[in-house]
């Protein structure tokens, strides 16, 4: 039987305080709606359908590359109004999986577990046991050991004994379209928040003499927590955290203090790899074999090769870094920079939209934008590719086994020819031929016996 998901993404998140949809706060680097949507996909349904509110221009350009139908709920009012709106849209024959999008730690394995449990039932919902079951919706069964649900209880409109319930719902309901599209269309809005609760869906079933099946998860507690504040989405992003660290460890990780390194985007981690602490790692990140990252660094979007070492304090962003490279302390690789094997990038240098070749070395103090630098170059202390003129950028380019000399200047747009040398303090502003040496600075005067 083909699977439909609506994952409802319309709540105004006014607990979060904040402009920006509840559900495009992150997690790990990633939207929530991202987070649920990456685990809807691996579920194989056969339509994603996605409700949102008036922001839904702003929020579907994050999610260009998803196939997915999207909705409009163009008023808030409630969750079974928020489904209402999917369903017409789907076939009547065939599943329909509900997911909420501010519940982005979902496991899908647990999804599937859930799917195919008790076949029979005419809807399921998926439960949890909570120390602090405060803001979820309270599950009552007739007896204790029942796997028949009577009803759910929002926070709202629980009294004390309701309150005192731990098993909660976790928004996660599976059914035939045409079973739920019934029990929705006799959803009432009488209750303290005048919303059309999804959840009143189950007291419906029961009266009609349907059944519905609660399937209590027991070890996946944490993947179903939802965020509705500031508070929990801190919670959630900690959990991710965890999760991480843990998996990374599992997989031969050494970090030397786990509980301060970061994983916000997806990270890929060769073997015998070392993470000193305060790391941060951001977009997609890949660490080959052997490399080392040491302490306050952080890594976003980039290609860390076998054997490289990243120093401590440094940053490398949208690059590619090859083998055994080292790069800081204090470097900073901004974007769109490629560099070969064996490049060693020192302390308080700074390397943008440039390519360098193999066995090339800028140790100190250095600026290279906008440049291309062959093998075997050595780039003094202190020198800087001036790019900009003010208006537009330029770029150098230096051939194979230059040496620059230190506290030089290299005017873009220039060709530093193979094998050239360019003497220390030089400011040069001419293409040259090769292995020549240049020498463009003012000569020393002597003035002897000087009075000041
Ligand atoms: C909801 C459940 C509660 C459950 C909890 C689990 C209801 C009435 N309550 O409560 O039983 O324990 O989730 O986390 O369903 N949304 C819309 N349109 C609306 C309202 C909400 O799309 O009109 C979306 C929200 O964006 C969110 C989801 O539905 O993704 C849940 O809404 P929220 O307001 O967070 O419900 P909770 O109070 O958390
Ligand atoms: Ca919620």
């Amino acid at each position: 039987m083909s699977l439909n998901i609506i994952i409802l993404a319309a709540g105004n998140g006014k607990r979060m305080h904040s402009s920006l949809p509840k559900v495009m706060h992150k997690v790990g680097g990633k939207t929530m709606l991202e987070h649920v949507l990456l685990t809807a996909q691996k579920l194989n349904p056969k339509t994603v359908n996605v409700v949102v509110n008036s922001k839904i221009e702003f929020i579907k350009k994050s999610f260009l590359n998803y196939d997915l139908n999207w909705h409009n709920q163009l008023e808030q009012k409630g969750t079974a109004d928020a489904v209402k709106t999917v369903l017409p849209h789907l076939n009547k024959e065939e599943d329909v999986l509900i997911l909420y999008a501010d519940t982005p730690l979902l496991d899908f394995k647990l999804l599937e577990k859930f799917i195919n449990y008790m076949p029979k039932a005419d809807a399921k919902v998926l439960t949890v046991e909570l120390d602090d079951p405060f803001g979820y919706g309270r599950i009552i069964r007739e007896q204790a050991e029942e796997e028949i649900i009577s009803k759910i209880v929002e926070e709202t409109e629980a009294d004390e004994t309701q309150k005192d319930i731990n098993e909660c719902n976790t928004g996660i309901i599976f059914s035939k379209v045409e079973v739920l599209q019934g029990l929705i269309s006799e959803v009432k809005n009488n209750n303290s928040k005048k919303e059309f609760y999804l959840t009143d869906v189950v007291s419906i079933a029961n009266n009609k003499g349907l059944t519905v099946a609660p399937l209590l998860a027991v070890d996946e507690r944490n993947s179903l927590l939802g965020v509705n504040d500031k508070c929990q989405l801190e919670n959630t992003e900690q959990i991710f955290q965890k999760n991480n660290r843990q998996k990374f460890l599992t997989q031969g990780v050494t970090m030397l203090d786990a509980g301060s390194i970061y994983f916000r985007g997806d990270v890929e981690i060769g073997s015998d790899v070392e993470i000193d602490g305060n790391v941060i790692f951001e977009g997609v990140v890949k660490l080959g074999n052997n490399v080392k990252i040491r302490a306050n660094t952080i890594i976003k979007n980039s290609v860390i090769s076998n054997a490289t070492e990243i120093k401590p304090y440094s940053i490398v962003e949208d690059s590619i870094i090859g083998n055994n490279c080292s790069i800081g302390p204090f470097a900073r690789i901004r974007p769109n920079c490629t560099l070969e094997e064996n490049v060693g990038i020192g302390n308080f240098v700074e390397v943008k939209a440039s390519s360098i070749k193999k066995n090339t070395k800028a140790n100190h103090l250095t600026y290279l934008g906008d440049s291309e630098i062959g093998e075997n170059v050595n780039v003094g202390a202190g020198v800087i590719t001036c790019n900009y003129d003010g208006v537009e950028k330029h770029k150098t380019i230096i051939k194979d086994n230059v040496f620059v000399g230190s506290d030089s200047q290299l005017i873009a747009p220039i060709i530093v020819e193979e094998g050239v040398t360019i003497a220390a303090g030089s400011t040069i502003t001419d293409n040259s031929d090769k292995d020549s040496l240049l020498i463009a600075r003012s000569r020393q005067q002597e003035k002897k016996n000087w009075k000041r």
